[in-house]
């Protein structure tokens, strides 16, 4: 067992049962380079250690039954970080995209991707184009994966796909609504998430998911994202079942 597996490795999962479960969970991965920090650790271990703990939540998520989990992995303002990091992070995401297609076929999960992913590697754009095509033939738990993500981006390439189409005659400006504009999206066809989750201490939502997050409920913790264990997200959970979600009403 590795150094980082030793780090990270935690009680095994208790299923939780009997408590209603949001059928969407969205999750900003954060806390990763203070992990390492304290531990006297390079940053990128603490990438490694986060995507790590990535793989263990999202296989209680699924096991609890959440219907789609959202995690946002890399934001459009993440390549301000220096090279090695980013070149870091984008490995693992090859190797978790990697390893996604195997499970995918073994425990019929799907995978799909909100950003821009035109800006990657062609050799991660390849992968994610693969993931998508075997996600195409299960209809099970769908994890959301944010990569160069970030919610106004996503909204002007919303409204820009929506102007092309106008431009060419196929719509007019009056057919515009909510819903119209919803299925512009990266997210279309996706209930918006019910829970938002942000370890780590910071409370502030960093461009995710602006849209789709008008109505959800936000959970925030100190806890840092690799030491976030199945049972910090039941404590998350248990928060979200106690709230009167009222939706502008009384
Ligand atoms: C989250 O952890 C991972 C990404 C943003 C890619 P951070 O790298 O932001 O960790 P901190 O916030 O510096 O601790
Ligand atoms: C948000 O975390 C982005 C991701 C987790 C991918 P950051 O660490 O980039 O956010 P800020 O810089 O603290 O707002
Ligand atoms: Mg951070």
């Amino acid at each position: 067992m590795g150094i980082l597996q030793l780090l990270t490795r935690k009680k095994a999962a208790v299923v939780q049962k009997d408590r209603p479960v949001p059928k969407h969970i969205a999750i900003i991965l954060d806390g990763n380079g203070r992990w390492a920090s304290k531990r006297g650790l390079p940053r990128t271990a603490g990438h490694a250690a986060g995507s790590e703990n990535f793989r263990r939540i999202a296989t209680y998520c699924k096991n609890i039954g959440v219907d789609y989990l959202t995690i946002y992995a890399f934001s459009t303002e993440n390549w301000k970080r220096s090279q090695e990091e980013v070149s870091a992070i984008m490995g693992l995401l090859k190797q978790y995209l990697f390893e996604a297609l195997d499970e995918m076929e073994k425990d019929h999960i799907r995978l799909r991707f909100f950003g821009d992913l035109s800006r990657l590697a062609p050799e991660l754009q390849e992968l994610a184009q693969k993931t998508l095509e075997t996600s195409k033939k299960y209809d099970g738990f769908q994890t959301n994966v944010c990569l160069n993500y970030g919610g106004r981006d996503e909204i002007v390439r919303a409204a820009r796909a929506f102007a092309q189409k106008c431009v060419a005659g196929e719509c007019t400006p009056e057919s515009l609504n909510e819903q119209v504009f919803s299925s512009y999206l990266d997210s279309a066809g996706i209930p918006d998430p019910e829970l938002i989750i942000r370890p780590s201490g910071e409370l502030r939502v960093s461009n995710f998911l602006l849209w789709q997050s008008a109505y959800s409920e936000y959970y925030f913790t100190n806890v840092l994202w690799p030491d976030f264990t199945e049972e910090e997200l039941e404590k998350a959970i248990a928060s979200f079942n106690r709230r009167n979600r009222r939706f502008g009403g009384v």
